[in-house]
């Protein structure tokens, strides 16, 4: 089995930007586990929280295809990468973009630049894996922000995206999220076929993050 992928995607939370981001990251830098933890923060916050945890991987929650040029408010791939991003989300179900906007942007990164590509059922998902991004993530939306998992409440979507996308592409590895909270959720996720879970609220909106991050990684 390859090291499971817990990416934390700090959306605009308000325990999750500016200071709160840092410290945020800093915590999950402390945490002791063989998984591979990700922080996905505001495009705002990169820099600071690349410089308060070196250690950690840091990512983007979105990317526009663009080069250098007269691009106002569009985040730029090859300046996200100077500030230390390693990688990105793409077509975040609040933050939806077309399939070409994704195989633009998937032409343009380096090959080392990895990209998890969002969908909200099976068959975005399919479409999606066909461009070959490192990850595909399956999240039905009525379930992100909510208390139950999508392990629980629709363990079969994420079994077969996991299915679809492997038929589609042997190198697309599948993420699954919604509802995550818990480690149990997280190894519900593994034995249902995927490599790991993007999650937000269970840590962002935690009281206690440090515990949260600690339960996540707890089974594996
Ligand atoms: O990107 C992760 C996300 O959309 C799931 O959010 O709060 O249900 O873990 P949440």
């Amino acid at each position: 089995m390859t090291t499971p992928l817990i990416i934390v995607n700090f959306k605009t939370y308000q325990g999750a930007q500016g200071l709160s981001a840092e410290k945020l990251a800093q915590t999950m830098e402390s945490i002791d586990t063989n998984a591979r933890l990700v922080a996905a923060v505001s495009a705002l916050d990169i820099s600071k929280v690349v410089d308060a945890a070196p250690d950690l991987e840091v990512w983007c929650q979105h990317l526009d295809p663009i080069g250098f040029g007269s691009n106002t408010g569009w985040l730029h791939p090859e300046t996200a990468i100077s500030r230390g991003a390693k990688g990105t989300l793409i077509n975040h179900a609040e933050h939806k973009v077309s399939l070409e906007h994704v195989a633009m942007l998937l032409d343009q990164v380096p090959e080392d630049f990895e990209i998890c590509a969002c969908a909200a059922d099976i068959d975005e998902a399919k479409s999606l894996a066909a461009l070959v991004p490192n990850y595909v993530a399956v999240e039905p939306p009525e379930l992100i922000g909510g208390d139950v998992s999508v392990t629980s409440a629709d363990p079969q979507i994420v079994s077969d995206t996991a299915s679809a996308v492997r038929e589609a592409s042997e190198e697309v590895m599948v993420l699954c999220g919604a509802g995550i909270k818990s480690g149990l959720d997280v190894s519900k996720a593994i034995e249902l076929g995927v490599s790991g879970v993007l999650l937000a609220s269970g840590v962002t909106k935690s009281s206690n993050p440090k515990e949260a991050l600690e339960d996540l990684v707890s089974l594996l």
